[in-house]
């Protein structure tokens, strides 16, 4: 039990302010957003609405959608991946599992998989949060490209620009 003087409501807040080169939360009433601008596109049937891009640590937090038929290419971890799966159902070419609403997932180091949605789900969305760098591959493994935070913010930066929401838009979710 930690320590409690009796004279304390538990109820009772923090009483100092936090550390002032502590950085500020991130709050996103609406994770899964009403505006599909909020949807930065990544291949054809796949999109990613970033939460949390976080360049002072190298990960990002982010909702991966994918349609029926949109595939995730072929990539390799170098470090780990936590997924939880929010809606409709996914599987990696690579595995035997299905990832179903409601799964988490660990993905180890060392993964390389492809991720694809069954002809029978009209789409999925996974939250997924990834470190560090994916690196996309042939089958053999040899690199055919890389995603880290700043290709993610690059993307971001791009497409909301285009679609009027300005450039800026993706800096709430910088961290
Ligand atoms: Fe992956």
């Amino acid at each position: 039990m930690p320590l409690q003087a009796e004279d304390h409501d538990p109820r009772t807040p923090y009483q100092l302010p936090f550390p002032k080169d502590a950085l500020p939360e991130i709050v996103i009433p609406d994770a899964i957003p009403q505006d599909d601008r909020e949807w930065v596109p990544q291949a054809p049937n796949v999109w990613f609405r970033p939460l949390c891009l976080n360049r002072s640590q190298g990960y990002w937090v982010n909702l991966l959608k994918v349609r029926k038929a949109g595939v995730l290419s072929r990539h390799r971890h170098p470090q780990p991946v936590h997924g939880f799966v929010l809606k409709g159902r996914w599987h990696y070419l690579e595995h035997d599992w299905t990832a179903e609403e409601g799964a988490y997932v660990f993905e180890a180091p060392g993964e390389t998989h492809t991720l694809v949605v069954p002809e029978d789900c009209a789409e999925m969305i996974t939250l997924f949060q990834v470190n560090g760098v994916m690196c996309y591959v042939d089958p053999w493994g040899a690199v055919l490209g890389y995603e880290d935070v700043f290709t993610k913010i690059e993307m971001c930066r791009r497409h909301y620009e285009a679609v009027g929401l300005g450039s800026d838009h993706v800096e709430r979710v910088l961290r």
